[in-house]
């Protein structure tokens, strides 16, 4: 790969002259409106984008700003808000922005679903526009073919639900909450109940049309084989703008089985997630994903329990499942009356609580409760002992009832036989689950939140030892600044990116740098995560 370090220095260097003193970099007194002015001028289209640009002035800023927030921590009045938000009906309208913002030194923060973890798709340090894709979300199904276009302001539940229109034996292994957009999901790699059988959805894409940092439309053919290896789990926000991708649909049977078996520490809890850490991933089938939702709960005589939820999702018919669970895991009960046969679209409402709602349910963008949360992940290698299991289930009598969450979510099958340099997702063979650690809460006041962010970090603390190290992975999709940041202005090391950059990458993250380089020397895109160029070493 060739750098031309002499013009990419440049542009580093007058990049942050740009963001440091805007207002002395250009003419105007108030630099947004030079933006808004070029968006006008360079529009292809200028009877519409005016159309699709808010300013604080408009009185649909705060509604179009709000209404994707899923994380109420930053949905707060003193957050950083953007100058501009421009919401592009067409591919155009996404060029002309990238133009515009890098023509004016202003910071691009894109947004699809709006479920950052971390709020990255709409805050930011330095003055940013909003490029927000929720107008760019057409669905062509072509069932014939099994393959799909998806543009990624669409949600993964609208995804579903224009698949079942088509073909009710297609699906696609993407995330059980419906509202999570496609953009930052497949930038990140995007998981759910059919992960070993399928993999990810990062690992189900075709091609993927991108506008570039000049504001150049990409495909795959355009971008070549290392950007396009880059795009599938690299992270959002950092090598240009993905505004559509085609994917590759698959096959699931007329009937799937679902079930979420509760079992308490009187109900031999203890002993069932340990003996799960052993088959979960390893011994049962492909076809099979059982995962477990860890709580604790106050039964009616106000004690505390521990809940495991044994949740499940079997790509075939009950009595199936039944002899698969009876040889492999008779200890846990299940009984037929436990099993719901159902298509497989209606398992995506069965999984997030909309079962016999109609299946249009998947198509509203804000039907996910929204709270204030922090979560966190690690991976696990070795099963977790009885005796440590004791003292994790001590985190949760700590905590308040409701308070602390872990969910564990079962690897192996598909994801074990594919290699860990196929795309940036580092987490495959070797690893037998995840831990998505969670804390959550109602009241938004200073106290609560730190009370919060304080119970999951140091529980964190405390699981080191039983997870992955050198590096403690991570999964990017549930994003955790904790795990180290770049530099304000995109000035940051390779060593200190390393830090995070390994977590979630392990050895692809030197790849990454080097396609980042290739394509983004001066670093446009980014923020306190993305992966830096070679120039800000
Ligand atoms: C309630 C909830 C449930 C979840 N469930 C799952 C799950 O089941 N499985 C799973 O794997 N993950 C899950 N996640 C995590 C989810 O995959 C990530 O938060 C994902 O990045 C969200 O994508 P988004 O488009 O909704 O978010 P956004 O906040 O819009 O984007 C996330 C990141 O990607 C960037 N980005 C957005 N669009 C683009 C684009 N078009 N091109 C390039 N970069 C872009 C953003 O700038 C940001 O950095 C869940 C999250 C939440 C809040
Ligand atoms: C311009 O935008 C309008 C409104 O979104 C759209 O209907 C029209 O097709 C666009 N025209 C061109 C030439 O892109
Ligand atoms: C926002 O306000 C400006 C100035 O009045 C106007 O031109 C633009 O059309 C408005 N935006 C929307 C989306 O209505
Ligand atoms: C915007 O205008 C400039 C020249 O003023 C041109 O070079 C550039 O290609 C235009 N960009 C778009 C996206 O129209
Ligand atoms: C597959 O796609 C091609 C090209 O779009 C189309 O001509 C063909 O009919 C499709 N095949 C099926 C079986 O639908
Ligand atoms: C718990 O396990 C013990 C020993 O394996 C068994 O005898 C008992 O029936 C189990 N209890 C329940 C409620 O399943
Ligand atoms: C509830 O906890 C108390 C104190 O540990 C104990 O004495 C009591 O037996 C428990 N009740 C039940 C129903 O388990
Ligand atoms: C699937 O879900 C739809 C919408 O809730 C419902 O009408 C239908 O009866 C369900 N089908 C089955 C077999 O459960
Ligand atoms: C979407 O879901 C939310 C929350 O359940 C609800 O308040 C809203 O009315 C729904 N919108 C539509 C269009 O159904
Ligand atoms: C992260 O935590 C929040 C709060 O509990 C929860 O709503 C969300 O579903 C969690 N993310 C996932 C992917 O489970
Ligand atoms: C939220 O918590 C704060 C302090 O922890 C408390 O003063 C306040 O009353 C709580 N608000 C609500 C609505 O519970
Ligand atoms: C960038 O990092 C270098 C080395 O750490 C430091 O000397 C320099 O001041 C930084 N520049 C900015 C703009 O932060």
């Amino acid at each position: 790969m060739e750098i031309n370090v002499h013009s990419s220095r440049f542009q580093l260097c007058c990049l942050v002259i740009l963001l440091c003193s805007p207002i002395i970099a250009f003419a105007s007194s108030n630099p947004h409106e030079d933006f808004l002015q070029c968006l006008t001028l360079n529009s292809t289209n200028d009877t519409s984008i005016s159309q699709v640009v808010y300013t604080p002035a408009n009185s649909s800023y705060s509604y179009v700003l709000d209404v994707s927030i899923q994380n109420l921590r930053f949905l707060t009045p003193d957050a950083p808000k953007p100058l501009v938000i421009v919401t592009p009906v067409d591919v155009s309208q996404v060029q002309t922005t990238v133009y515009c913002s890098r023509k004016y030194g202003l910071q691009v923060r894109m947004r699809s679903g709006g479920h950052d973890y971390e709020g990255l798709s709409y805050l930011s340090g330095v003055p940013f526009v909003i490029l927000d894709l929720v107008n760019l979300r057409t669905i062509t199904v072509d069932a014939g073919n099994a393959t799909a276009w998806v543009q990624s302001g669409a949600t993964v539940g609208e995804l579903y639900y224009r698949i079942s229109e088509k073909s009710m034996t297609l699906g696609f292994p993407a995330g059980v909450c419906p509202t999570v957009g496609v953009g930052g999901h497949f930038s990140g790699g995007g998981y759910g109940m059919m992960l070993r059988k399928y993999g990810l959805a990062a690992d189900n894409i075709m091609d993927a049309q991108v506008v570039d940092v000049n504001g150049k439309l990409l495909d795959r053919k355009l971008m070549g084989e290392d950007l396009f290896w880059a795009i599938r789990g690299g992270g959002g926000n950092t090598f240009g703008v993905v505004v559509s991708w085609k994917i590759r649909l698959v096959p699931v049977p007329e009937t799937v089985t679902g079930f979420a078996v509760l079992r308490t520490l009187d109900q031999n809890a203890t002993s069932l997630v340990n003996k799960w850490q052993f088959i979960a991933a390893q011994e049962l089938p492909d076809e099979l994903y059982m995962r477990v939702i860890l709580q604790s709960y106050n039964g009616a005589d106000g004690n505390r329990t521990i809940q495991a939820i044994f949740q499940t999702l079997y790509l075939g018919e009950a009595d199936e499942l039944l002899d698969v669970m009876g040889s492999s895991f008779p200890e846990l009960g299940l009984t037929r009356e436990d099993c719901i046969e159902m298509p497989w679209i209606n398992s995506t409402l069965y999984f997030t609580g909309f079962s016999g709602q109609p299946l249009e349910i998947l198509l509203n963008r804000s039907s996910n409760t929204k709270s204030y949360f922090k979560n966190k992940s690690d991976y696990v290698k070795k099963p977790i002992s009885e005796p440590v299991l004791e003292e994790i289930w001590k985190w949760f009598f700590k905590a308040d009832q409701g308070a602390l969450q872990m969910i564990l979510n079962p690897y192996g099958g598909r994801m074990s036989e594919i290699s860990e340099s196929a795309i940036p997702f580092p987490h495959r063979a070797g690893k037998i689950y995840m831990i998505q650690h969670i804390t959550a809460w109602n009241n938004g006041s200073v106290e609560e939140s730190a009370k919060g962010i304080s119970l999951i970090r140091s529980l964190y603390g405390f699981m080191a030892p039983y997870v992955s190290k050198s590096p403690r992975s991570a999964y990017v999709n549930y994003r955790d600044l904790d795990i180290g940041i770049n530099n304000e202005f995109g000035n940051t090391s390779y060593r200190q990116a390393s830090i995070w950059g390994t977590k979630y990458y392990n050895r692809n993250f030197d790849r990454l740098v080097r396609v980042k380089t290739a394509v983004d020397p001066s670093n446009f895109f980014r923020n306190e995560q993305s992966v830096p160029p070679l120039t800000s070493w």
